[in-house]
């Protein structure tokens, strides 16, 4: 399948080695040019991490001849059987390079957004939209296998099927949601586990380790096996009733903001690409902080896939 990928910055790059993994042919453009200029490095660098994990059999040689980069978007284009929209989450600028597709791409291209919060579908030409559909993945989607699809408005309802089943083939797990939700389901998740959990952080009810032992030894722990519905189905719908009716934890208190994040962003201290956040990472590189998630993240699949879930 011949795949465009417009954008090529934290998203766009990693999903064009994503899909000349699976099989694909692609062509990647940006408007930045040194963002394209850097994106054959940065994929580069996360195929040897999946080399080296013997993830893959791969090489740059192999990656040059697969994906190419071009700064022209008709170039990119062509030919294109599949268009992965990566671009930044800005409607005007999403609008402008629809209708400037709807212009170039084959009539019968696949426009597939990787949209986080925004809805796609009032941005996109009425002439794409039977073919028109979400595919929102996750950071870094070479590791990370979820994949939320959703059909527009008046998508032909074969299209999220094939795209399901596309990704589903390269290895992926896609899900088909009924309809489009800002966020989709896991971000949505993580939003409310968030504002909770910088509540209690603000609030002094514990520290940042402790509560991310909270996280990794009791609430994950179980999570990968049975999910949540079936947790519930293990832990009895009985309790999860009465949990429900007595309310036992509020809803979490809607801040919009953390005194302890505000505090450690001005004193410069932003997570791992400053070397600082809730942790203090001792001198070491991003790039060397990412490549042990990235290994170990391999380790966990690996075990995850040898384990098998519960949920069918
Ligand atoms: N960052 C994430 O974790 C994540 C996860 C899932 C989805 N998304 C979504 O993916 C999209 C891209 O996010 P990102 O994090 O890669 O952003 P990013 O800022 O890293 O990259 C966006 C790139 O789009 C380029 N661009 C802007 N207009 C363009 C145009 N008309 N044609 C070609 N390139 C253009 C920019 O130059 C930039 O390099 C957004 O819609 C975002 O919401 C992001």
């Amino acid at each position: 399948m011949q795949v465009a990928v417009l954008g090529a910055g934290l998203m766009g790059h990693a999903l064009a080695l994503v899909h000349a993994l699976g099989g694909c042919r692609v062509r990647l453009t940006d408007t930045h040019a040194p963002t394209l200029a850097r994106a054959p490095s940065l994929m580069s660098a996360a195929l040897a991490t999946l080399r080296e994990a013997g993830e893959t059999p791969h090489d740059d040689a192999w990656l040059a001849r697969t994906i190419t980069t071009h700064a022209d978007l008709g170039e990119t284009l062509e030919g294109a059987e599949l268009v992965v929209e990566a671009i930044t989450e800005d409607p005007d600028a999403k609008r402008a390079l629809f209708a400037a597709v709807d212009g170039l791409a084959p009539a019968d291209a696949i426009i597939a957004s990787n949209t986080s919060y925004l809805d796609p579908f009032p941005l996109i030409p009425e002439a794409r939209q039977h073919r028109a559909a979400i595919a929102h993945w996750y950071t870094p989607p070479y590791l990370v296998d979820l994949v939320d699809i959703v059909a527009g408005p008046s998508c032909d309802p074969t299209i999220p099927l094939a795209l399901r089943d596309l990704y589903a083939g390269m290895g992926k797990r896609p899900i088909v949601m009924r309809k489009f939700v800002p966020g989709f389901i896991a971000n949505r998740i993580q939003a409310v586990v968030s504002m909770e959990l910088y509540a209690l952080l603000d609030d002094g009810v514990a520290d940042a380790a402790e509560i991310d032992a909270a996280v990794i030894h009791g609430l994950s722990l179980r999570m990968p096996l049975l999910g949540h519905m079936m947790k519930a189905d293990f832990t009895g719908l009985t309790l999860t009733q009465k949990a429900l009716a007595t309310a036992m934890v509020p809803p979490p208190p809607q801040r919009k903001a953390s005194t302890t994040i505000d505090a450690l962003i001005a004193e410069g201290a932003t997570g791992v690409a400053s070397g600082r956040g809730f942790y203090d990472y001792g001198g070491r590189t991003p790039a060397d902080l990412f490549a042990e998630r990235d290994r170990k993240l391999l380790a966990l699949k690996r075990a995850l896939r040898d384990i098998g879930s519960m949920v069918p």
